[in-house]
Parts: structure tokens; sequence; C-alpha cells
């Protein structure tokens, strides 16, 4: 059984801390779709401090967590929530740039949620990691509703990765060897599911 105090201290951490985790709405909609469709091994693309890592691995005790993260600080203070909810055994955190980590194993989902300007990229790194009938689920494509004012944007760099958040919606759209659906819930999720 988790333990929802310390639930509530990851996330007060987070709040002081300014370190960007799953909404309540979004963690819900990803913990019920994990147990929904049975899925069992997880890939995740942005650990933080292993919130959203620890929410998806205390859906069901078979469940396993494999967690990439390059931010030293966060990874360390990851490691050290994932002992207090005794969950190391089951959660593999790897501090690294994603880009720079090779897997060999095959996963249910795959959860990207890390820089958001290499959701491409990210996809077309891990994609061959995913099992026949496997899920990569990405968050944030609605980027706090920026992706519907852009024009209104005057920064140039986040201008700059609204258009990326964008194109990452057309190349999912188009990309044939997936079906893809685009849930509004918490900061927008894309569902993309192998087609066999
Ligand atoms: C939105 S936070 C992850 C939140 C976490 N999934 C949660 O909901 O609890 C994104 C994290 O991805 C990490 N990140 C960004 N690009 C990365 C990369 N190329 N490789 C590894 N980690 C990356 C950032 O350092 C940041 O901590």
């Amino acid at each position: 059984m988790i333990n929802y105090n310390v639930i509530s201290k990851i996330k007060e951490y987070a709040k002081e801390n300014n370190v960007p985790i799953m909404s309540d709405s979004g963690i819900k909609y990803l913990t019920d779709f994990i147990r929904e469709n049975n899925i069992k091994k997880i890939l995740e693309i942005g650990t933080a401090i292993g919130y959203s890592a620890i929410m998806m691995c205390s859906v069901d005790s078979s469940i396993t967590v494999t967690t990439i993260e390059r931010n030293e600080k966060r990874y360390l203070e990851a490691i050290k929530n994932i002992k207090r909810v005794n969950m190391e055994d089951r959660i593999d955190p790897i501090y690294k740039d994603a880009f720079d980590v090779n897997l060999k194993d095959k996963f249910d989902l795959i959860f990207i949620d890390a820089a958001k300007a290499q959701n491409t990229r990210f996809f077309e790194k891990f994609e061959s990691n995913l099992n026949n009938g496997g899920i990569i689920i990405t968050d944030n494509m609605n980027f706090h509703g920026l992706v519907y004012k852009e024009e209104e944007i005057e920064s140039r760099n986040l201008r700059q990765l609204v258009r990326k958040i964008k194109s990452y919606k057309v190349f999912l759209e188009k990309n044939d060897k997936y079906s893809t659906t685009f849930i509004d819930v918490g900061d927008g999720i894309a569902i993309s599911r192998k087609v066999d």
C-alpha cells in the first residue's frame, strides 16, 4: 500500500523547488490507464524526483519502471524518494542523458516526459524498445495552453518550443505505425498505440 504521507511530502518538495511533476488529473488518468491496460513493464524518460515513477509503480506490485534523468540533484532526490516508499526492487533509476542510454529490454509502455522540444527524437530513439501492441504516452501536449495561443507568446525561445510541440503532434498524426489519440486531461496527453 502506498504511503500517501510520503507522496504529499514529495509533491510539497516539487512545489517548493520548482520541479515540474505531473498534475493530479494527469497522474490519475495515467495510473487508471496502466491498470485498465494491464501494463507491467514501463520505461520513463524524465524521472525528475521520482513522483510519476512511484505513482505508476503503485498501481500493482508486479509493475516495474526503468526511469532516466540527466539532472544530478533530481536524480539523487528520486533515489531518496524511491527508498522512502520501499520500491528499490521495482524502480530502476538511470542517471544519464536519455540520448546516451541504450537499452535492450522491451517495454509495454514508454512514458515521455522530458525536454519537450526533443519529443520526436525521444520517440524515434526508444520506439525499438516497445513491445508489439505497446504504447507510447507523451505528456504536456498542450504545454500549459500555449499550444493554442502561439501568436500571443512574446519570447522567441518559447515560441520555438511551442512550434516543436506542434510539429511533434503532426509527426504522431502522420505516423501510420501508431494509432494516436490526444486526450485533453492534465496538460494534454498523447497516447500512441503501436499497430501490430
Ligand atoms: C517534467 S520533468 C519529469 C516529471 C516526472 N515525470 C513526474 O511527473 O514526476 C522532466 C525531467 O526530464 C529531465 N530531462 C530532460 N531532458 C532529458 C534528457 N535528455 N535525458 C534525461 N532527462 C531529461 C529534466 O531534467 C526533468 O527533470
